[in-house]
């Protein structure tokens, strides 16, 4: 495995991989890494000859408010894992060399980014889907991968890359869950023991949601009242929205149809968690 900081020196080495004709698969991540990257990392190998992991806690999806200073990082971690589960090119630039000064040009998804993580985070996508296009023009990947997890995230990129003709196959892996149903992210590190233990209420009301519509329950607002209520039987918990809505265009249904998914994001103290689960698949 290698690691390159240099936009440069990536350029030029994968462009050897590519002249030898190899399949090149990217997978963006902000470090310190838990089974959840390394899952995306393990459909990466199942889908190309060459593993591209990027490690750059990017500042720009993130606000004056928000916990950039404080995210968590392990380098020294990451590279042992990364190394282990078959990355071949960790790419870890530093802030100036991906946003060098002056920089003016951003990537917008416009309305997308507005709705559901949107709207208390009103700069957050436009940070994702500018970094997430830089990558791709450094890296030139055939594949990428993200995690389902960041749905919002994934369904934005998607629209990017067919909105912006990137030549690029983004496949989306599933969730990656405690054994309790918490979804892994680098931010439930965050979380006292206190809010650990009352966490994993969220994706309980989400599979509770989807047995019920399995059970014929099909109207939104009666689906988001119920997944409301149970996560509140947890004291800690502080909703920042639940949103019954379409997977193409983010947009809410009033009807649970195939495509239907429901995103939720709880904040247990200052720690904000996503979660989300298909109600019907398309
Ligand atoms: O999902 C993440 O970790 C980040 O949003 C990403 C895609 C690496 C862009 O910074």
């Amino acid at each position: 495995m290698q690691i390159l900081t240099k936009i440069d020196d990536i350029c030029r080495e994968l462009r050897k991989v590519r002249l030898s004709g190899k399949i090149i698969g990217l997978v963006p991540t902000m470090g310190y890494l838990h089974e959840g990257h390394l899952s995306l990392v393990d459909v990466a190998n199942d889908n190309a000859d060459v593993v591209v992991m990027s490690i750059f806690v990017n500042p720009t999806q993130f606000a004056p408010n928000e916990d950039l200073a404080r995210y968590p990082r392990d380098f020294a971690r990451d590279e042992k894992l990364a190394r282990e589960r078959g990355v071949d090119y960790i790419f870890y630039p530093e802030s100036d060399e991906m946003y060098p000064a002056p920089y003016f040009t951003y990537v917008v998804t416009e309305q997308m980014a507005k709705v559901l993580c949107g709207v208390s985070r009103p700069i957050h996508f436009r940070g994702v889907t500018t970094i997430v296009a830089k990558l791709f023009n450094i890296v030139q990947p055939d594949v990428a991968v993200f995690g389902q997890k960041d749905a919002q995230q994934a369904i934005i990129i998607r629209q990017m890359v067919r909105d912006l003709n990137f030549p690029i196959r983004i496949i989306v892996a599933p969730i990656v869950r405690e054994p309790d149903g918490l979804a892994l992210s680098s931010r439930n590190v965050y979380l006292s023991s206190e809010e650990r233990a009352q966490a994993p209420i969220i994706y309980k009301a989400l599979s509770e949601a989807k047995a019920a519509v399995e059970q014929d329950l099909a109207e939104a607002g009666q689906i988001a009242g119920q997944i409301r209520q149970t996560i509140l039987t947890t004291p800690l918990a502080r909703i920042d929205y639940v949103e019954i809505v379409d997977d193409r265009t983010l947009q809410p249904v009033k009807v649970v149809e195939p495509g239907t998914f429901v995103a939720v994001a709880v904040y247990y103290g200052k720690t904000r968690l996503i979660d989300n689960v298909y109600l019907k698949e398309r």
